[in-house]
């Protein structure tokens, strides 16, 4: 903390070399290392201010996903740091404790920039969170993972994305789909816990892969949180689908000498065949191995009320847009163009966006704000589409509506981003810019 009580944090963004493979060197880019990025924790109410330098050989970008914030220290497209250069944003931290995360957002280039390695998690506590009895032991009963997949070649090297190469490679509905699975950089990783219950903060940091977590013995488990905070009461569930750039935080018992792992399952994205199989809905994939010891610490119970409902209902009348996505670059027919501004949003105030899908799956993704799932195709949410959301899953033929809680950070410069976070999606366009005044 500085004089003034600003919390600053440092990045540097480089170029490395990592041994992704057990004996192999990949070339990567990290964040103060050469492969992801250091987590980065505030509190509600704290003031802070990041460095943010480029160190790479090309311009890029750094965007906290999930922040609310002023719309010019965003770091999305509009915030570029050209090579050796530094941006130092600042705001203050004024949401509800939840898993954020950061990840560059160059305009057709974020998808590279991604899968070589940037991106990091960026936790958020408040008062009440810090009160709940739930494993708060960042490391020891609280873990993150961020979980991606990656392709390589014979020589260790990663293979792809298409941008990457300049090679179109056969592209499914969302782009490249790797067959290796890492979690915080870890190939084939294990946990040894030692509490009897273990908090997991889960990112999908893929460019496009679907998880659908569960536990290989089938154990329950709950569901206490999502992408922009906990949800007010814990849902039980075996099965849990997480797309590109959602989180969900989980807590699962952990009982002596055990050793379970967390799975992602096969998951309907609802594609015509073969799509699901190209886009990895048929995979099972092992995640992470628990393994614990034969004493562990007790842990309380998880609470029965987490976290207060903030978020208000649309009121009467509200404002209605509607959104529809179609192929893998258009958003109401339109492409991303940086100088256009395609939606103006009275800053503060909640209204509806109907949201319609053609036959690809997406991840609708808004900056600056919270989100609402208020119905999918006429139905009430799903526990994992609950609470407060800034990345929602669509599905293929799908309505959803959505509340958008309007940033109250008014610019009439500044944009702010909504987009498909499927990065191959993203990148080809399907983005569109948002003001709130
Ligand atoms: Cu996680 Cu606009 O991005
Ligand atoms: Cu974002
Ligand atoms: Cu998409």
């Amino acid at each position: 903390a500085e004089a003034d009580g600003t919390k600053r944090f440092r990045l540097e963004m480089r170029t490395g070399r990592t041994e992704l493979l057990p004996g192999e060197k990949t070339d990567t880019w990290g964040i103060n290392g050469s492969h992801l990025g250091p987590t980065l924790r505030a509190k509600r109410g704290d003031k802070v201010a990041v460095d943010v330098t480029n160190a790479l050989p090309e311009t890029t970008t750094l965007h906290w996903h999930g922040m609310h914030l002023p719309p010019e220290m965003d770091g999305g497209p509009h915030q570029t740091v050209q090579p050796g250069k530094t941006w130092s944003p600042s705001w203050e931290i004024d949401q509800p404790a939840s898993t954020l995360w950061y990840h560059p957002h160059l305009d057709g280039r974020t998808e590279k920039h991604v899968y070589r390695g940037l991106a990091g998690m960026w936790l958020l506590d408040d008062e009440e969170s810090e009160r709940l009895t739930l494993p708060q032991r960042y490391g020891v009963d609280d873990i993150p993972l961020i979980l991606q997949d990656k392709r390589m070649n014979d020589d260790g090297e990663l293979q792809g994305p298409p941008i990457l190469t300049g090679k179109v490679l056969a592209g499914g509905p969302v782009g490249l789909v790797g067959d290796k699975i890492f979690v915080n950089g870890t190939y084939q990783p294990m946990f040894a816990a030692t509490t009897t219950k273990v908090r997991m903060r889960v990112l999908n940091g893929s460019n496009g892969r679907t998880y659908h977590l569960g536990f290989a013995d089938g154990r329950r488990f709950d569901l206490i949180g999502v992408d922009n905070g906990l949800l007010e009461k814990p849902a039980p569930r075996t099965r849990l689908p997480v797309s590109p750039g959602e989180r969900v935080e989980i807590v699962v018992d952990v009982k002596p000498e055990d050793s379970v792992v967390l799975r992602s399952f096969p998951f309907d994205l609802g594609t015509p065949f073969p799509g699901n199989r190209i886009a990895g809905g048929d995979d099972t994939l092992d995640l992470l191995r628990i393994a614990a010891g034969d004493r562990l610490e007790p842990s309380p119970a998880v609470p029965a009320r987490l976290a207060g409902s903030s978020l208000p209902d649309p009121p009467a009348g509200a404002r209605t847009r509607t959104m529809h996505l179609a192929g893998q670059s258009y958003i109401n027919n339109k492409t991303m163009n940086m100088s256009r501004v395609d939606e103006v949003l009275t800053a503060g105030t909640t209204e509806i966006w109907n949201v319609t899908t053609d036959e690809m799956p997406h991840s609708l993704h808004l900056h600056g704000t919270a989100i609402t799932v208020m119905d999918v195709d006429g139905r009430p949410p799903q526990p994992w589409d609950s609470g407060p959301k800034d990345t929602v899953f669509l599905r293929p033929g799908g309505r959803t509506r959505i509340a958008v809680h309007a940033p109250k950070h008014a610019s009439e410069r500044f944009p702010y981003m909504f987009h498909c976070h499927v990065l191959f999606h993203e990148d080809r366009g399907m983005m569109g810019q948002f003001l709130a005044v």
